[in-house]
């Protein structure tokens, strides 16, 4: 058996070296087919994708049931092919590779219409009728346990020496085997990246195709790490060659096609992420917000390949609002586990329904003194069981219970709407709108929008445990107004307004403070928190009237508009803006001036002329409840 082994090990290598170095397309075809690799599909239980190289454009992919081992009732379906080769150029640090890439095809095949929870067993034909040998995958059966390996940094190499090179075959002949001890049953294999030592060297991908031997039998799954970034020596380029070699879902956002995608197996979404260069993370974000908000599961299992803490931080927030099962990465070649962790609060959370489990692994290659370790994760309908192990030791195994109950308890869209309840706590400078437990199922999401900051949060309904919204940073001396809007499972919407004065003379005041047909003043009077604006303009009706810079001229103005006409309307508008010169808050102000005829004694005009005592106080009353007529931004 070891000899038979050994020389289909002998076998691979002379493909590779045979087919690698002698093609020339267009001259001689050769026939083959390598680097293949079995990855679930967008639902893992009726679509697989296959992905392989091969230098001919001939070859084809028959698949049956694993029964059928003669191939008797086969299905031959083609791929997507492109071509793809890389050559190092060292005038453009741009094509930089550390070692050439021949020119070869790529194949990406879509297997789709599966039977679920059936076992199958694939074949390439080599473009002559010759063919690789069987691979085999089982699709999802839809129960409710499923169990899968969680590895990383397998950093397979190439070294100058074939012993030292097989050394990193650790992860496959040691890691990989050992699971599908523990369970012959496996799912698939999450390899969270570094997976080759230089993504930028053919010879690496050659190592790591070599060392594979259990992709055969079982499919996998993955985000690139730096490594796989690395083209040329350690410079991070991109995803290229990560890309090259697997053929994820392409149902990631337009920039991360491949390196970034989601699967649904049995009750748990999967989301791999790329984050190793940090790009289009917004894009990102807004991406795995769509695709976890229109796929509701039991389970929600993310990775990619460096821990969020310290490297992308904006996310915690996201996982934290869907209550994110499991989030795996690797890196470090270290292990940092942490249980229902909230760390928008730095702290482990009090309500385990809340918190995200963040699971560091240990590499799975023989790179570091504490490489080695796989974890097998198994997903009941009750609970995530990870068990650790090195080699044959068991380690630690860590259980966390489900979040999400499979049934909730239906309540009418009133019911809900009738436990909402606003309160400010001023103590604790925040605001909140909490509402019932029970709208868990029944609710989808709650969004709060600050119409006066133009700022929003929300909040997904994805655990019982989600009755609340707060807003920090609630100060005295600040207007509040909110809208909140609801959307209930079967779509619709409703919105509510909640305000709230913590000072009735707001942040800028604008004061009528005398008036005369012709003329008024207008003070501007700013609260010192207001630092952060530096130029303020300020506007009548719709004119610029004087500009100001607040660190010259302080606080509080006074601006007298002259030469007005009588018992006419006027607009004082007041534009904060940034020291890039951006319009953050605006504020205004209506007032009408005294009618001309009411302060003449026989009709006669006398422009000036001071407005009796009784008079003023009746304008002043107007001028105060116009005060604010409208807030925009802040
Ligand atoms: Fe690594």
């Amino acid at each position: 058996m070891k000899m038979k082994k050994f020389l289909s090990l002998l076998m691979l290598i002379g493909i590779i070296c045979f087919s690698t170095t002698t093609i020339v397309f267009g001259e001689e075809i050769v026939y083959d087919a390598y680097y293949i690799v079995t990855t679930p599909g967008e639902d893992a239980s009726t679509q697989m994708n296959i992905n392989y190289h091969t230098h001919n454009k001939l070859t084809s992919l028959e698949y049956t049931v694993a029964s059928d081992i003669n191939y008797e009732n086969k299905t031959v379906v083609t791929g997507d092919l492109v071509e793809f080769e890389a050559k190092d150029d060292p005038t453009d640090v741009g094509k930089r590779v550390e070692e050439d890439f021949e020119l070869r095809n790529i194949v990406s095949v879509y297997l789709t219409g599966l039977e679920p929870g059936t076992e199958y067993r694939y074949r390439i034909n080599k473009g002559d009728g010759t063919y690789t040998e069987d691979y085999t995958f089982r699709t999802a059966d839809g129960g409710k346990e499923t169990t899968f390996l969680f590895l990383t940094d397998a950093h397979v190499h190439k070294y100058s020496t074939q012993e030292a090179t097989e050394n990193t075959y650790h992860y496959d002949r040691v890691v990989v085997n050992r699971a599908l001890e523990m369970a012959p049953n496996l799912a698939f294999v999450l390899h969270t990246g570094d997976m080759v030592d230089r993504g930028g060297k053919q010879s690496e991908w050659d190592t790591f195709f070599q060392a594979s031997t259990n992709l055969r039998r079982i499919p996998m799954v993955g985000s690139p790490g730096n490594h796989e970034y690395y083209h040329y020596s350690t410079g991070e380029y991109s995803a290229k060659f990560y890309n090259a070699h697997f053929n994820s879902p392409k149902n990631g956002p337009a920039e991360l096609l491949g390196s970034t995608s989601y699967f649904i197996y049995n009750n748990i979404l999967f989301v791999q992420l790329d984050t190793v260069k940090r790009l289009n993370m917004q894009k990102q974000m807004d991406w795995f917000e769509e695709i976890v908000y229109n796929n509701p599961t039991k389970y929600i299992v993310v990775s990619a390949h460096k821990p969020f803490q310290g490297y992308a931080e904006e996310w915690f927030k996201l996982f934290e609002q869907f209550s994110v099962d499991l989030v795996l990465t690797g890196h470090t070649h270290s292990q940092n586990y942490r249980p229902n962790h909230l760390f928008t609060q730095n702290k482990k959370a009090d309500d385990p329904n809340l918190g995200v489990t963040y699971l560091t692994g240990y590499g799975s290659g023989e790179k570091g003194a504490n490489d080695g370790f796989g974890y097998l994760i198994t997903i009941k309908d009750d609970k995530i069981d990870i068990q650790s192990y090195k080699g044959e030791q068991n380690l630690a195994r860590f259980e966390h219970e489900a979040k999400r109950p499979d049934t909730h308890e239906p309540i009418t869209k009133q019911e809900f709407i009738d436990s909402l309840t606003f309160t400010v706590d001023k103590e604790n400078e925040r605001a909140g709108l909490t509402w019932t437990e029970k709208a868990y199922g029944n609710v989808l999401k709650v969004e709060v929008k600050d119409n006066i900051r133009n700022y929003d949060n929300k909040q997904y309904i994805w655990t019982p445990s989600k009755t609340f919204i707060y807003f920090e940073n609630i100060h005295d001396g600040y207007v509040y107004d909110y809208t909140a809007t609801v959307t209930f499972a079967d779509g619709t919407t409703e919105s509510f307004n909640y305000v709230f004065d913590l000072d009735p003379n707001s942040n800028i005041r604008l004061t009528y403070e005398e008036e005369t047909p012709s003329k008024a003043i207008v003070d501007v009077d700013l609260k010192d928190n207001l630092y952060h604006f530096t130029y303020f303009s300020v506007f009548l009706n719709d004119e610029l009237f004087d500009e100001y810079n607040i660190f010259f001229d302080g606080f509080t103005k006074k601006f007298t508009f002259e030469d007005l006409d009588p018992n006419t309307e006027y607009t004082v508008r007041v534009e904060a803006r940034t020291h890039r010169n951006e319009v953050i808050w605006t504020d205004e102000l209506t007032f009408t001036t005294v009618d001309f005829k009411t302060t003449t004694d026989e009709g006669g005009c006398k422009s000036g002329t001071s407005l009796p005592y009784a008079i003023l106080m009746g304008l002043s009353a107007v001028a105060s409840t116009i005060f604010v007529v409208r807030r925009k931004k802040y």
